[in-house]
């Protein structure tokens, strides 16, 4: 599919004050969830549309509906940084949880939780992460939702290396990946540079 940042001046203005080491907490869930509002749009621009008639003062002409059949799923924790900016734009979109953490020495995905809504395999999944580094968490988290049936995935994620980028791509060829920035790569300890950080820790304050 398709890789595609989304160079919004305000996204960037935003992303900004999120990579700033000095930005606080508040601050920083607060810019997440703006991001993830300013990327709805561009993350839903194909999404099925059911055709429904609706009546006008003047007459009854065909309308449009969505939100049904859609699932926002977070990798947790720090995908729920993104779950208020996306589900303010799709209020009915049901919400599933994945919880996948990185193992510090061996950088693998490490699985403990997973709670999706029914009939998920009928639905549209935006999967969501802020960070997008070896890409072994994301690949984990697609792995899991396409063995539960789902067809219809999209990634959508903060900041991007390269290195996560091709292998989700390499493995998940179906699923396109929506991205606030590609960043320049991973650094020795596997973190995305410039990037922000432990996405994680800044968003629930716990380092
Ligand atoms: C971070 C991030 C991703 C993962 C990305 O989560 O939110 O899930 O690392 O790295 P990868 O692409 O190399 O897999 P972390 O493991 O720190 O867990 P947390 O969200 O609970 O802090
Ligand atoms: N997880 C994060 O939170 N930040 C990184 O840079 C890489 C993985």
């Amino acid at each position: 599919m398709a890789v595609i940042e989304i160079n919004h001046p305000l996204i960037q203005h935003k992303l900004t004050h999120l990579r700033n080491k000095d930005t606080d907490t508040k601050s920083f869930r607060e810019n997440l969830t703006e991001i993830s509002k300013l990327m709805t749009y561009e993350v839903t621009k194909n999404l099925v549309l059911e055709e429904i008639e609706v009546e006008t003062p003047l007459m009854k002409t065909i309308g449009y509906t969505l939100g049904k059949n859609i699932a926002v799923v977070p990798i947790l924790r720090a995908g729920i940084g993104m779950v208020d900016g996306l589900v303010s734009l799709i209020p009915n979109a049901k919400i599933g949880h994945i919880g996948v953490y990185r193992d510090e020495e061996t950088l693998q995905p490490v699985y403990y939780y997973c709670k999706l809504p029914v009939d998920i395999d009928k639905k549209q999944v935006i999967l969501v992460d802020p960070m997008l580094a070896t890409g072994g968490s994301a690949i984990y988290a697609i792995d899991y939702l396409k063995n539960a049936g789902v067809k219809d995935i999209v990634f959508m994620c903060l900041v991007a290396a390269p290195e996560g980028i091709a292998k989700v791509l390499q493995t998940h060829p179906d699923v396109s990946i929506y991205t606030a920035k590609i960043d320049q790569g991973l650094d020795k300890n596997g973190y995305i540079y410039p990037g922000l950080g432990d996405c994680g820790d800044r968003i629930f304050g716990t380092k």
